[in-house]
């Protein structure tokens, strides 16, 4: 099946609503329990988090890691404005910090000693310019930590994922999962993608029916 893109953010207010208050327990936990596993060495410095909507991964991160600060970035004014509210009442706004802009806009003071990534690269037409920006935004030796949707075969295997795991989830967000995983890439394509990069020392993985994840450190 050819990739389908979806609009590249999510700035409708319904919709941004709609992720937030979706339960992504198992999978945003397990991303962050997943980056504590690769870099058990990592426990202090400057985490950015690339598409970071509502702010679940950056909250639960800062937890989990207590000497990190971290950068949240989202072109979406709605999602921002949920991220802002739900890290105030977490009590987590020394430590997070939001910016409301597309990240092919984003300039750092200081290069981030890590970047991070759930589920953004299927928004973005050309996945490249977000490889470049992960290379410009972090330092030599910084991790990586990416996950995304895998494409289906066919829009049928699409629509049999959305059934499995989000049956009872409101119809806006079956729409939005639906959409992703026709606009997601495949294993291949994100070794491709890597490859062109010279990003070939981050390696992917396929952990589930659904989903990739790239990690490693940069050169
Ligand atoms: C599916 S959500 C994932 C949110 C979060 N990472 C999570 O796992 O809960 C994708 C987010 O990426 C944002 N996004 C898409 N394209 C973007 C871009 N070019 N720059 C910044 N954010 C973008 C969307 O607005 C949306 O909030």
């Amino acid at each position: 099946m050819e990739r389908v893109l979806e609009p590249e953010l999510m700035d409708d207010p319904e919709q941004a609503r709609a992720y937030a208050r979706a339960d992504f327990e198992e999978e945003n936990q397990g991303f962050v329990d997943r980056f504590v596993e690769f870099y058990p060495e990592f426990k202090a410095g400057h985490v950015l988090d690339l598409g970071c909507g509502p702010a679940d991964i950056p909250i639960r991160l800062a937890r989990k890691l207590p000497e990190c600060r971290i950068t949240g970035v989202d072109g979406s004014p709605p999602m921002i404005a949920i991220g802002l509210d739900v890290i105030c009442v977490a009590g987590l706004a020394d430590r997070i910090a939001l910016r409301c802009e597309r990240f092919q806009d984003t300039v750092l003071p200081e290069r981030a000693d890590a970047v991070i990534s759930n589920s953004l690269l299927h928004h973005v037409p050309n996945p490249l310019q977000f490889w470049y920006a992960v290379k410009k935004l972090a330092q030599p030796g910084a991790v990586v930590l990416v996950m995304d949707l895998l494409r289906p075969e066919s829009s049928e295997a699409a629509q049999a994922i959305v059934d499995k795991y989000a049956a009872d989830e409101p119809a806006i967000l079956r729409r939005d999962f639906y959409n992703s995983l026709l606009a997601s890439f495949t294993e291949d394509d994100v070794a491709a993608q890597l490859a062109e990069m010279n990003l070939s020392r981050l390696l992917i993985d396929v952990p589930d029916d659904r989903h990739w994840i790239v990690g490693g450190r940069l050169t």
